[in-house]
């Protein structure tokens, strides 16, 4: 079948089959498609959408474009969490670490950076040495040694979405549930779980802006997620305000580091209680406690009896990585950066900040890309001093840039400072869990 004849399909509104579907994802995955063909069919989806079915079986090709790990010799419950993607969204590398002290398996398959939002893969990478590059046999050795590994999609799993996820990131065609829950469910299922947490994002940050939306999306993937046997949950958390503390790579791993030893400051304590209500729905599922309450307990005891923060130093040591940034996290941090502040424009309270913008300069300054090859600068980022509901003075520092290039800072300053509300009064309390999806 010529991928012409496929795209016009597409393009002219109609239904693909599975053999279509089936073309589609192996031209992709043995390098048959090209780029621009690939990418033609894509916007056609986007554009004119796909059904359940074609869902369905994209969601099947793509997980079937590699090998599913399977991991019931080790005896444990195998568990994963994956985000529809934020602006400063980390819990990740909190949460894999928490589940492995927690007694569970996390072979957690992640992507790059998307959109304006930023990926765990890129955020790993930016400590010294490590690797997320792991063949899968390293990749299962490692899950059994430490309880934890994190890997990018290789030839062996998921390729397709690794393609696709790029190509996806630098064609302005993410937004789309059908892609979204192939992209996912594709990459979590090939993993060989018997439960998945689903973080989906809501708000001016996340791909779903409208609740309803997030909703839709969580249940799609719920339901994906169950019919393949496997124990799914989502919750649909706040993406109004860029998570904790820090956007950025390094920067990011540094605010977890500060989480997993016990120093977090008070703008980071909802990256710590997000991770912990993620963490704690992955206890209950797999039936390691009876209560959410039990469960979050477990999870806190986790934190902060360090044994979370030994299961990510023997995991940094594994993948190659320099586990001294465990007992010294401003390792991470890169000095003689350009920095330059945010202020607020008037007095009052901070009642909205456009987390779009936050997620895009900081692309824009290097912590992001704009084309699929272009390298990420880990050492950039954004800084919150302060966040919705603070009361604030005109000419007081709200956020702080970090990049290498004074003509970029002074662009980045003008934008996030528009991107920040300040009222009179302050603005009403928002909840960071907004729903659970069973
Ligand atoms: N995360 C993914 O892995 N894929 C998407 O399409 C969106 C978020």
């Amino acid at each position: 079948m010529r991928p012409q004849e496929i795209i016009a399909k597409k393009r002219d509104g109609g239904r693909l089959n599975d053999a279509e579907i089936r073309a589609f994802v192996e031209g992709v995955t043995d390098g048959s498609w090209a780029d621009y063909q690939i990418t033609a069919l894509i916007m056609a989806m986007f554009l004119n959408e796909l059904d359940f079915d074609e869902q369905s079986l994209i969601t099947h090709a793509m997980l079937h474009s590699g090998e599913i790990l399977d991991f019931s010799d080790l005896g444990v419950p195998v568990a994963d969490k994956h985000s529809t993607g934020g602006v400063g969204d980390k819990t990740s590398l909190l949460i894999a670490p928490i589940a492995a002290a927690c007694g569970l398996a996390v072979p957690m398959i992640s992507g790059r950076g998307l959109g304006h939002t930023g990926g765990t893969l890129d955020k790993l990478e930016s400590i010294p040495g490590y690797s997320v590059n792991l063949p899968v046999e390293d990749f299962k050795r490692i899950v059994k040694e430490c309880g934890y590994a994190m890997s990018g999609q290789t030839a062996d799993i998921a390729p397709a979405d690794k393609k696709i996820y790029g190509l996806r990131d630098a064609t302005a065609t993410v937004p789309t549930i059908p892609l979204i829950v192939a992209s996912i469910m594709s990459k979590k299922l090939a993993e060989g779980l018997d439960v998945l947490v689903l973080d989906v994002k809501t708000g001016n940050g996340a791909f779903m802006r409208d609740l309803e939306q997030a909703q839709q999306l969580a249940r799609e993937m719920v339901r994906t997620g169950d019919s393949f046997g496997v124990k799914t949950r989502a919750l649909i958390t706040d993406m109004n305000r860029p998570l904790g503390r820090y956007v950025g790579n390094a920067v990011e791993v540094y605010e977890c580091l500060k989480i997993l030893r016990g120093e977090a400051d008070n703008l980071m304590l909802p990256t710590r209680n997000l991770a912990s209500e993620l963490a704690s729905h992955l206890l209950l599922l797999a039936g390691i406690d009876e209560s959410k309450e039990a469960a979050y307990q477990r999870v806190l005891t986790a934190v902060e009896n360090g044994s979370a923060l030994e299961r990510f130093r023997t995991n940094v040591e594994t993948q190659g990585g320099d586990p001294s940034i465990c007992d010294d996290p401003d390792r991470l941090l890169t000095r003689g950066l350009i920095e330059k502040s945010i202020v607020a424009s008037a007095d009052g309270y901070i009642s909205r900040i456009d987390t779009l913008t936050v997620g895009k300069v900081t692309n824009e300054i290097g912590g992001g890309r704009t084309k699929a090859e272009d390298e990420i600068d880990s050492a950039v980022g954004f800084r919150c001093e302060k966040t919705i509901g603070d009361e604030v003075t005109a000419g007081e520092t709200i956020a702080v840039v970090s990049c290498r290039d004074v003509g970029a800072a002074e662009k980045a300053v003008e934008k996030l400072t528009a991107a920040y509300t300040i009222k009179p009064e302050p603005p009403e309390k928002s909840e960071l869990v907004i729903e659970v999806v069973r």
